[in-house]
């Protein structure tokens, strides 16, 4: 066996984590990243995207196979949902820059060349891509950072995450040392799956006037 990870607990994206630099040399690292086992099926390093000036981050679960194939988070159904969310909370997105937990693409296929299938990444993975989301917070540094489902809530504030106890408020958390605002909701692929759509999507959006109102 090569390579720098020896043991699942090794799992961690740190050591291509460049100490300095832009978002740019970020990007650029990231799409070597070998930090954990999901680089070898995904296509590519799905980095977060927008300005270092953005005073909202958006942080999702992990990006799905639109995003895999044109390396972009947020293009398939899920982002065109949010961001119709977004217009109509009156938040801009040009004002937002938008990740995710983890950067590749995690699937399954029920049969070999078939459709692949989002598979939800494991707490292990996430915190091995956590020094990514780390240094993005760093060069970015919001004003506000909107939580999108539990793997992203779990990432940023520990395993004992629940978004239906604190979706749709201001929370004030110091996370390494740093003190972060944050608004949770609910991820907008649950909205897609949801029995009532037209429910889940309004209950987001509220959600996220509830950010555009933090941020004044
Ligand atoms: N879901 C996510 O969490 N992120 C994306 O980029 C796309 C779908
Ligand atoms: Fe690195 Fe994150 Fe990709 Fe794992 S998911 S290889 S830690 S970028």
């Amino acid at each position: 066996m090569t390579g720098s990870v020896t043991s699942e607990d090794a799992y961690t994206a740190e050591p291509f984590v460049p100490a300095r630099g832009g978002l740019p040399a970020l990007r650029k690292a990231a799409a070597d990243c070998h930090g954990c086992p999901l680089h070898r099926d995904a296509t590519r390093t799905v980095f977060g995207a927008g300005k270092a000036s953005a005073r909202v981050m958006l942080v999702g679960e992990q990006p799905g196979d639109q995003e895999d194939r044109q390396g972009k988070p947020f293009v398939g159904p899920a982002g065109h949902l949010l961001d119709r969310a977004l217009a109509e909370a009156g938040l801009d997105p040009a004002d937002a820059y938008l990740t995710n937990a983890v950067k590749h693409f995690k699937f399954t296929r029920a049969e070999p060349r078939k459709r692949r299938i989002h598979k939800a990444p494991t707490l292990r993975e996430a915190a091995a891509c956590g020094p990514w989301l780390a240094a993005e917070l760093d060069r970015v540094e919001p004003e506000l950072i909107v939580v999108l489902g539990a793997t992203a809530g779990k990432a940023l504030l520990g395993s004992s995450f629940r978004v239906t106890q604190v979706r749709g408020t201001v929370l004030e958390e110091e996370i390494h040392g740093h003190p972060w605002r944050l608004v949770p909701t609910v991820h907008p692929s649950a909205v897609l799956r949801a029995d009532d759509r037209e429910g889940a999507y309004r209950g987001l959006v509220n959600d996220l006037k509830v950010a555009a109102r933090a941020l004044g």
